[in-house]
C-alpha cells in the first residue's frame, strides 16, 4: 500500500519519524514499511516457504468456501478491508450466493481501479464498488443499486494482528457499527504456535524480511534526506510470549549518530528501533477481544496444524 509523497504526507512522515525516534525505546509506525519497494518485498514474503500465513489462509478459504459464503449470507454486500488485488476474495466471489455488491477498500487507488475492472468482467452480476480509503479512519460506504439484505466485512490476512489490542478493539467496534446489528465479520487471525516457527516466518533464510525491514531506513534516507548508514543496522525478529507478539526491530551495530532534517539522533550499540508488532492470538483470546467490540464469534475454520484461523462473528445490537 504505497503512500503518495505529496507535501502534507511527507511532513506527516517526517513528524512521525522524529516523534518515534524520540521515544524510549525508539519506534517507527509499521505503515511506513509499505512504499513501492516495501510492498513488492511484502508480496515476495507472502510466497516464502517460511512465511506460512498467506498460503495457510488461502487453503482454509479454498477448503471451506461454501461454508464461509453461507455465513456471508444471501443478498449481502461484502466489504473487504485492505483488499489489495482481492486474490483470496475471488474464491469467495466464485461461491457467493446472490451477492448484491462487493466493496474493496484499499489505500492504493491504482490497485483498486485495476482490480475493479478485472472483477467487473469476471463477475457481471455483482456490483463492484471500490472505495479508496485508509480503513483505520472512519469512511462512508457506497449505496448499491439493489438494497442488500445485510453487510458482511471480510478482513483477511491477519492484518488485525499489526494493531495493539486496544486499537484492534476500537477498529472492530467501528466495523461492528458499520455492519449494523446482525451484520457479519469474517476475519483472519494468526494463531499462537511454536516460537521457532514464528521467528523463522519473520526472519527467513533468504533475507527477504530483513530487506523489507531495512528498506524503511532507505526510504527515510531517500524521502527525508536522512543519512542512515543502513549497513550499520540489522534486522531482528523475536517472539514475546508475554504479549503474544512477534516484534520486528532494527538493531544498531555500533554507537552512531543519524541526522534527519537537521535533527541529530544518537544510537547506542545494540539499541533497537521497533518497526512492527504482529500479534498472535488464541481462538478464545480473540473471541473475547471481539466480544468487547460488539461481535459474537459463532464459528471458525482452521488448518490441520491450527496455525491460522478464519473466524465468523455477528454484530450485536447496541
Ligand atoms: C501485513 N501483516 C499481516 C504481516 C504480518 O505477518 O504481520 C506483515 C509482515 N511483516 C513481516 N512479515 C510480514
Amino acid at each position: 500500500m504505497p503512500e503518495h509523497a505529496d507535501a502534507s504526507t511527507s511532513t506527516r512522515f517526517l513528524d512521525d519519524v522524529l516523534h518515534g525516534l524520540a521515544q524510549s525505546p525508539k519506534t517507527l509506525p509499521c505503515k511506513y514499511l509499505y512504499d513501492a519497494k516495501g510492498s513488492r518485498l511484502f508480496d515476495r514474503i507472502c510466497t516464502l516457504d517460511a512465511y506460512y500465513p498467506t498460503r495457510t489462509e488461502q487453503a482454509i478459504t479454498t477448503d471451506n468456501a461454501d461454508a464461509i459464503t453461507k455465513r456471508i449470507g444471501t443478498g449481502a454486500m461484502l466489504v473487504e478491508y485492505g483488499s489489495g488485488s482481492s486474490v483470496k476474495t475471488r474464491t469467495l466471489l466464485d461461491h457467493a450466493d446472490d451477492l448484491v455488491a462487493y466493496v474493496p477498500v484499499d489505500i492504493s487507488a491504482e490497485h483498486l481501479e485495476k482490480t475493479a475492472r478485472e472483477l467487473r468482467t469476471r463477475y457481471p452480476a455483482i456490483e463492484i464498488l471500490p472505495v479508496c480509503a485508509d480503513f483505520t479512519k472512519p469512511f462512508a460506504l457506497p449505496t448499491p443499486t439493489r438494497a442488500p439484505r445485510r453487510r458482511t466485512v471480510y478482513f483477511p490476512g491477519s492484518t488485525i494482528g499489526n494493531f495493539a489490542p486496544d486499537t484492534a478493539r476500537s477498529l472492530l467496534a467501528r466495523i461492528a457499527a458499520q455492519c449494523g446489528a446482525g451484520g457479519g465479520l469474517v476475519i483472519g487471525i494468526d494463531l499462537q504456535k511454536d516460537t521457532a516457527v514464528l521467528e523463522a516466518a519473520y526472519d527467513d533464510d533468504e533475507g527477504v524480511t530483513a530487506a523489507f525491514n531495512l528498506n524503511l531506513l532507505h526510504r527515510i534516507n531517500r524521502e527525508l534526506g536522512a543519512d542512515f548508514a543502513v549497513e550499520a543496522f540489522r534486522h531482528v525478529a523475536r517472539y514475546d510470549a508475554t504479549h503474544g507478539r512477534i516484534e520486528m526491530h532494527l538493531e544498531s551495530l555500533r554507537d552512531q549518530h543519524v541526522t534527519i532534517a537537521g535533527h541529530r539522533i544518537a544510537f547506542a550499540e545494540r539499541e533497537t528501533i521497533c518497526t512492527e508488532h504482529s500479534h498472535k492470538y488464541t481462538l478464545d483470546g480473540f473471541a473475547r477481544l471481539a466480544a468487547t467490540a460488539g461481535f459474537t464469534i459463532q464459528t471458525h475454520w482452521t488448518d490441520p496444524r491450527e496455525w491460522f484461523a478464519l473466524l465468523y462473528g455477528e454484530a450485536r445490537s447496541t
